[in-house]
């Protein structure tokens, strides 16, 4: 059996192709992104692989199945770029990777707060060119501040046991309660006395039709001024003009994102070369206290295998027919 593999990076090359020789699957990798005009180089695979910016919109996978793909690996947890309603009209095949490491995520959430609070990467800048004054550097104790953390899943779980490791409290909004959880001391909350005595909030909700732009200009005006904000979860979560503009004002004292709304086509790639053409990422970059890395919370060695391995369990289900715990459609 043939896998097209889209939007294959080298990162992932090594675990992929390890993974595919003990399953006997050929791999085509193509470093392209799925989408109308790319569908094509699909001919001849049953099933493909997809990353988070591939488009598999109706249209698209309409075009898909025309030329005889009837299966879809998300090498991915989030599934909000794929239409499930159209996939299941089609009687197409879905699943994703619900866990791949939801330490790697939590742990670079926590990354970008502490670079973001003890500001490492103008201290290294300094120290690199020879500047050893501390003035401008100075920190806070993350110990005995609030930490507000939406979605309470997998990943804020993680998120919640480093930040409660650390000495802090931790507030949770999700609508789904875990009374297990408010026995390690995670407060349940509404969003607005969420966003009321956060000193640190940090997103970890799916991306819905429901929660898109949860952080907004209204959002924004309830939270404490000097608050630290980190999107780790999806871009559109969060209203990039209503950050700059908190920015701007102070509000927003620090800012940690690993996801951007308008990511597609400029997460994942060098251009170094190019002039930037979204003005909203050229200015979020000329603030001093963002940080924005380009979708890697994820990378780990330990993530890429476990994506590899679920990607390839999920083409066995497939294959054998079998019940698949993962099959989205
Ligand atoms: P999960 O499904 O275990 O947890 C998500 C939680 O959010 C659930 O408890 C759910 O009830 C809750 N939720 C849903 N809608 C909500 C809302 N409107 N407000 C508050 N809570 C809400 O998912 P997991 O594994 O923790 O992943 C969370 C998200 O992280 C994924 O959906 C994905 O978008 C993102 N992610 C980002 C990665 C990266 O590399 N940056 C890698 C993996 C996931």
């Amino acid at each position: 059996m043939k896998l097209t593999v889209f939007s294959a990076h080298k990162f992932e090359q090594a675990a992929l192709e390890a993974t595919a020789k003990i399953h006997k699957v050929e791999l085509n990798l193509l470093p392209v992104l799925l989408n109308k005009g790319t569908l094509a180089l699909a001919n001849g695979s049953e099933v493909i692989s997809l990353f988070v910016n591939d488009d598999a919109s109706a249209e698209v996978l309409e075009g898909l199945y025309e030329i005889g793909v009837r299966a879809i690996l998300l090498r991915s947890a989030g599934y909000n770029h794929v239409d499930l309603k159209k996939a299941k009209e089609l009687g197409l095949f879905v699943a994703n990777v619900p866990e791949y490491s939801p330490y790697a995520v939590a742990e670079h959430a926590v990354a970008l707060m502490m670079t973001l609070n003890r500001k490492i990467i103008k201290a290294h800048n300094r120290v690199n060119e020879g500047n050893f004054a501390l003035d401008g550097l100075t920190g806070f104790d993350f110990h005995g501040k609030t930490v507000g953390i939406i979605g309470m899943g997998k990943i804020g779980k993680k998120v919640a046991n480093i930040m409660i490791g650390m000495g802090c409290e931790v507030l949770a909004v999700d609508p789904v309660i875990n009374p297990l959880y408010e026995q390690i001391g995670i407060r349940y909350v509404t969003l607005i006395e969420l966003l009321k005595y956060s000193d640190i909030i940090s997103l970890h909700a799916p991306l819905t039709l429901d929660n898109k732009h949860i952080i907004n200009e209204q959002s924004l005006s309830l939270m404490k001024d000097g608050v630290m904000l980190i999107n780790t979860s999806r871009g559109a979560l969060v209203d990039t003009k209503a950050v700059i503009k908190g920015l701007k004002s102070k509000k927003i004292a620090y800012l940690g994102l690993d996801v951007y709304e308008e990511e597609k086509g400029l997460f994942f790639e060098d251009h170094s070369d190019e002039i930037l053409q979204d003005d909203d990422i050229a200015r979020l970059i000329t603030f001093p206290n963002v940080i924005i890395t380009s979708h890697q919370a994820f990378l780990t060695h330990t993530a890429l295998k476990n994506i590899a391995d679920t990607t390839f369990d999920n083409l066995e289900c497939y294959r054998k027919g079998e019940g698949c715990k993962n099959k989205l459609a």
